[in-house]
């Protein structure tokens, strides 16, 4: 078996700390369950001193979750730690955690204290801590800002205090792989009971490092990593939590190591936690953003098709997604189309019809950012009960306004022709309606117009469809178009060409069109 890496989350503590999110005693509650439910070691549920909310909430959680450790934030003075081992000490498996600023910058500016009071501070605070307390955690803020000989005594003294685990952080986000994997050694090798403890890390990413930082100090013998999910945290965050175990559970032959994170419910923690606090994930997020598992390209899509691996380095399945998404956009190609259509029940289509769509698709994509199953569908159905093209819209032109009369100027394909006519109407659809009828030279009864919105936002496909009449007979048509007038003048094309083959089958004449009785 390899080695274990403890996971300790404080989305609740440090993620809580994310400027503008505030969550309430049942939020925290429902995210400590879900937490617990991963298979998070430590939840550190809040920082008990910091006020009655943070309390009650510490309290609760240390109440009702099972499992994992619950801890608690203190500072090094005897209120604190007294308050959070109130909220603590109904936790099957309780740990304080209790902090002091070590660098010369926050001794001196933030603390006005003096190296050596901060040296007995942090020893004497942990003692304490420990008279309550089976396990004890200590943080020696700005850590990777701190004087490593400096650090090594405070350390070796917590140490000696009983501290199980000491937790490296670099507060401010400033270090750097290659430095922090050094500083982690250093710590190892001269910190003389250091063996007696837990090396911990808590990286922030101010610089995008925390995740990589953290994993630096795995290969350097940390054995805990303080994260949060979503990477929540003080100003850019924290390591993201999603991040850090699907890194060590991917390269586990890299790291040798492993985490007990139940990794399928990794997307489902994500998603409450953003639900919860209303920090939106970002699309391209690693791991748990919309676009972790979604392929757009041809080639991608292509490649995953034949063979995940060629581009997928995890399952979806592996972080609770379903399946990965083939994003249909206008870089996919014909294969991912084609796989669409037969997972949307069109699995026998001819392969000219598949063809046209395929082409019909295209055109569409150029204009809509991503194709909907139900697009997918609409070109379809255009295509198996389309007739031949005789007449084609080539091109329109439309202007209207809410002070002047619509007109629309149409250039329509027949027999190798282009016709060209303009017409005004009574709006936009009205003239390009009339402008057609000039151009195919008929007057037809519109004896239905229906429109409709495929799909949804403001990119949605607009579907017409229209009922035109000739000889009792009614020719119905559908057009579909991210534009409306564009959508109704290739239905009202396409009934006339309904309505042209079929009077042209039963009457056996190529040129019935030309005698279709002017209804207007
Ligand atoms: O970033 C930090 O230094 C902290 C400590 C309190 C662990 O959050
Ligand atoms: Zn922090």
């Amino acid at each position: 078996m390899t080695k274990k890496i403890y996971i300790f989350d404080t989305t609740l503590r440090d993620g809580e700390q994310t400027p503008g999110v505030s969550l309430n005693i049942h939020e925290k509650l429902e995210i400590a369950k879900q937490l617990q439910i991963l298979g998070v070691d430590i939840i550190e549920a809040g920082f008990p001193f910091a006020s009655k909310g943070d309390f009650e909430a510490v309290k609760a959680i240390a109440k009702n979750i099972k499992g994992s450790i619950i801890t608690g934030l203190a500072r090094t003075s005897k209120q604190d730690i007294d308050t959070a081992w109130e909220a603590l000490k109904y936790a099957e498996n309780p740990r304080i955690h209790t902090f002091i600023a070590t660098s010369d910058i926050h001794m001196q500016h933030k603390l006005n204290m003096k190296p050596e009071e901060v040296l007995e501070r942090a020893g004497s605070m942990v003692k304490y801590a420990k008279s309550f307390c089976p396990n004890v955690e200590f943080s020696p803020e700005d850590g990777t800002r701190t004087r490593p000989e400096f650090l090594y005594r405070v350390l070796e003294a917590v140490i000696e205090a009983g501290a199980d685990v000491v937790n490296i952080p670099d507060t401010v986000g400033y270090t750097t792989p290659g430095e922090y994997g050094a500083f982690i050694k250093g710590i190892r090798e001269n910190v003389p009971n250091i063996h007696k403890a837990v090396i911990s890390v808590h990286c922030h990413n101010d610089l995008g490092l925390a995740v990589a930082n953290s994993l630096a100090a795995i290969e350097n013998g940390a054995q805990q990593i303080e994260c949060a999910v979503n990477g929540l945290g003080e100003r850019a965050g924290n390591a993201a939590l999603e991040e850090i175990v699907m890194s060590i559970k991917t390269r586990s032959n890299y790291f040798k190591c492993h985490t007990d994170i139940v990794t399928e419910h990794l997307t489902k923690t994500s998603n409450l936690v953003s639900h919860l606090t209303g920090v939106q994930i970002q699309n391209n997020k690693a791991i748990v953003g919309s676009n972790a598992f979604a392929h757009e390209s041809g080639i991608h899509q292509h490649g995953v098709l034949n063979c995940r691996e060629t581009y997928e380095i995890m399952t979806p399945e592996s972080v609770g997604l379903k399946k990965n998404l083939i994003v249909l956009g206008k870089h996919s190609g014909r294969h991912a189309f084609e796989q669409r259509l037969k997972e949307i029940g069109y699995d026998n289509l001819d392969s000219v019809k598949v063809n046209d769509a395929f082409l019909k698709f295209k055109d569409l994509a150029d204009k809509k950012k991503s194709i909907s199953d139900e697009d997918i569908e609409a070109l379809i159905k255009q295509e198996v009960f389309q007739v031949p093209e005789n007449y084609k819209l080539e091109h329109f032109q439309v202007s209207s306004g809410n002070n002047m009369v619509a007109t629309s100027t149409v250039k329509i394909r027949y027999d190798g022709n282009s016709i060209d006519e303009a017409s005004c109407g009574d709006g936009p659809v009205d003239a390009t309606f009339k402008a057609i009828e000039k151009a195919v030279g008929v007057n037809v009864k519109l004896k239905d117009y229906f429109l409709k919105a495929i799909g949804s936002g403001k990119d949605a496909l607009g579907e017409v469809t229209v009922k035109i009449e000739k000889d009792n007979k009614i020719f119905s048509a559908s057009g579909v178009s991210t534009d409306v007038v564009e959508a109704s003048a290739k239905a009202f094309i396409n009934a006339i060409n309904k309505m042209h083959y079929y009077l042209f089958q039963e009457e056996n004449s190529a040129s019935c069109i030309d005698k279709v009785i002017v209804e207007v």
